[in-house]
C-alpha cells in the first residue's frame, strides 16, 4: 500500500481566509505610483487608442485626475511632460515656465497631500527625441549631465518631492545629488534599451528621430551589468534603485533586491500594460486578474514599490 502523504499543502488551500493568513506577497496602495502626462491647453483630454487610462491631459485635466486619485487613496504620481515646442537642446525641460513645472505648481496648491515624482529626461522635450543634447550623432554624455541637474533643480523649485533621472547618462545621478542635496532621488538604475516603451513614446511624442537608445540605456542580455549600474548610482546618492521594464526583468529586480538594502522600485512599462489591454479587449483574458497577477509577481520579485498604469484600477480593485 502506498503510504498517504502526511504534508500536505492543499489544506492551507481550502478557503479564502486560509489563504489570506498566509499569504506572502501583498499589493497594496502604499506600494504603486501613477504616471501622468501633461500637455498645453485647456480641457483636453487625449487618449491613446487602445489605452484607457492613459491620456495627455492639460493642466486643468491634469488637476481634477490628481484629485481623483487622491481621492481613491492613490498616494504618489509621476509626472512627464509634453511641451509645446521642442527645440535641439530640450530647453523646456528646465524652463520655469515649462509644462511639468506648471503641473507642479498646480497640482501642489490643489492637492497637497499628493506625492510628486517627477521624471528627469529630455526625450519629450529635443527635437530629435534623444535624452540628451547630440553631438555628431551621439549623445553628448557629460554636457547631458549638466542639462539633467538644471532640470532637476528646476522640478524641485516648482514643488516636486522626489525626482527620478531616466536619461541612463553616466553621472547623473552625482550632478542631480550635488545640486540637490536634500531631495529623494530614485534612480532609474537599470533601465534597458526595451521595445515595451513603444505606447509610452506615443503619448509622450518622444520616438527618436534617428538611431535609437542602445548607446545608453542598456543592452537586454545583462544582469551583472545592471548590479554595476546601481552600485554606482548608490555611490553618487541614489536613494532608492529602479528596475525597468518590470515583466520581462523580474530576474533582474530579484538580483538588485538580494545585492542591495535600499528600497528597490520596478517600472511597469506601457508595453506591459498594453497587452494586458489587447488581449482582454480580444476577449482573451480578465484583465483585473491578470493586471494583479503580474502586479504581486513584481513584488515577489523584489521591488517595493511600482510605478504603473494600473494604480487608479488597482485603488478600485483593492
Ligand atoms: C523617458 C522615459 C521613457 C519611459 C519612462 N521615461 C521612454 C524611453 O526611455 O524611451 C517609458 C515608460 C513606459 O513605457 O511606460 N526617457
Amino acid at each position: 500500500m502506498t503510504a498517504f502523504p502526511v504534508t500536505r499543502l492543499r489544506r492551507l488551500r481550502r478557503t479564502e481566509t486560509l489563504r489570506a493568513l498566509v499569504r506572502e506577497t501583498r499589493l497594496s496602495l502604499d506600494d504603486v505610483v501613477m504616471p501622468l502626462f501633461a500637455c498645453p491647453g485647456e480641457g483636453v483630454v487625449r487618449p491613446l487608442a487602445g489605452l484607457d487610462g492613459i491620456a495627455q491631459r492639460s493642466i486643468d485635466e491634469l488637476v481634477r485626475e490628481c484629485g481623483e486619485l487622491a481621492a481613491l487613496g492613490v498616494r504618489a504620481v509621476l509626472l512627464f511632460g509634453i511641451p509645446e515646442e521642442k527645440d535641439e537642446l530640450g530647453s523646456g525641460a528646465w524652463d520655469a515656465n515649462g509644462i511639468v513645472q506648471r503641473a507642479l505648481r498646480a497640482v501642489r496648491a490643489e492637492v497637497p497631500g499628493l506625492t510628486l515624482v517627477t521624471d528627469v529626461c529630455l526625450c519629450e522635450y529635443t527635437s530629435h527625441g534623444h535624452c540628451g543634447i547630440v553631438r555628431d550623432g551621439e549623445v553628448a554624455n557629460d554636457e547631458t549631465v549638466e542639462l539633467l541637474a538644471r532640470t532637476a533643480a528646476s522640478h524641485v523649485e516648482a514643488g516636486a518631492d522626489v525626482v527620478a533621472p531616466s536619461d541612463m547618462m553616466d553621472g547623473r545621478v552625482g550632478a542631480i545629488r550635488e545640486a540637490l542635496p536634500q531631495t529623494p532621488l530614485i534612480a532609474y538604475a537599470a533601465k534597458y534599451a526595451s521595445a515595451f516603451y513603444g505606447p509610452f513614446r506615443e503619448v509622450a511624442e518622444s520616438a527618436p528621430a534617428f538611431g535609437d537608445r542602445r548607446g545608453y540605456q542598456m543592452d537586454p542580455p545583462n544582469v551583472r551589468e545592471a548590479l554595476r549600474e546601481c552600485a554606482l548610482d548608490l555611490e553618487e546618492g541614489a536613494d532608492a534603485l529602479m528596475v525597468k521594464p518590470a515583466l520581462p526583468y523580474l530576474d533582474v529586480i530579484r538580483a538588485v533586491r538580494e545585492r542591495f538594502d535600499c528600497p528597490v522600485a520596478a517600472y511597469n512599462v506601457s508595453g506591459e500594460y498594453a497587452m494586458v489591454k489587447a488581449a482582454a479587449a480580444a476577449g482573451h483574458l480578465d484583465e483585473r486578474a491578470a493586471a494583479l497577477e503580474s502586479l504581486v509577481a513584481i513584488r515577489r520579485a523584489g521591488a517595493d514599490l511600482i510605478f504603473t498604469y494600473w494604480a487608479k484600477d488597482l485603488a478600485r480593485w483593492l
